[in-house]
């Protein structure tokens, strides 16, 4: 027996980029002049448990010329990840593109993006140590099968991984343990044309 349609698929995906070398000094400069612009009362806001050290006040990061080759190639990841899950051929728009930059003690709490289509995030810095990612089952009470009725999901991200998840899926960052930086790159992924319903591919 095959699985002939997975009809509510939740899907986390999960690649990396070879070629994350081209991410070189142009980057780190250009990031660097963003973080030192960043006033020290906006960096640090542990008192809430969240949004610690980070400059997502800064969006468009992926419109950085530095970030050409990583765009060309997570736009083309995301090209084929949709027509995996079963859209046809369709464009790719990225918006609200942030950086996350985690040190000790920060962390993220439990969120989600809304009606974001696919949020994307690529792990630039992870120094060992480095805090997880852990997702939440959407499904959660409504489901008795294993593995569907796992509560938590957690991933261990590596430098030069991308994850790639739909943007009402609850997620949180646990608390970065170790004080070297912790650095994010995420965006919001929708499809260039929003008629969906006329790109999904017809099952029966
Ligand atoms: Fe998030």
């Amino acid at each position: 027996m095959i699985i002939a349609q997975n009809v509510f698929p939740v899907i986390i995906a999960k690649t990396k980029w070879q070629d994350r070398h081209l991410l070189g000094e142009a980057f780190d400069k250009e990031i660097n002049d963003i973080l030192s612009a960043v006033p020290d009362d906006r960096k640090i806001d542990t008192a809430k448990g969240e949004y610690s050290t980070t400059i997502r006040q800064f969006n468009d990061v992926m419109n950085l010329p530095s970030m050409a080759p990583f765009r060309t190639w997570a736009e083309s990841v995301m090209k084929d990840l949709w027509k995996e899950i079963g859209y046809e051929d369709c464009d790719i728009a990225i918006e609200r593109s942030w950086i996350n930059q985690f040190f000790k003690g920060s962390k993220l709490g439990g969120h989600a993006h809304g009606s974001t289509e696919m949020v994307m995030t690529y792990y630039h810095k992870m120094p060992p140590g480095s805090s997880a990612i852990t997702f939440y089952n959407p499904f959660e009470g409504q489901t008795g099968m294993a593995p569907y009725k796992q509560k938590l999901f957690t991933i261990q991200p590596e430098e030069g991984d991308l994850l790639a998840w739909p943007g009402f899926l609850w997620h949180e960052v646990e608390e970065q343990p170790v004080d070297a930086g912790r650095m994010a790159i995420s965006m919001h992924v929708h499809q260039g044309s929003y008629s969906l319903a006329n790109r999904w591919r017809k099952i029966s």
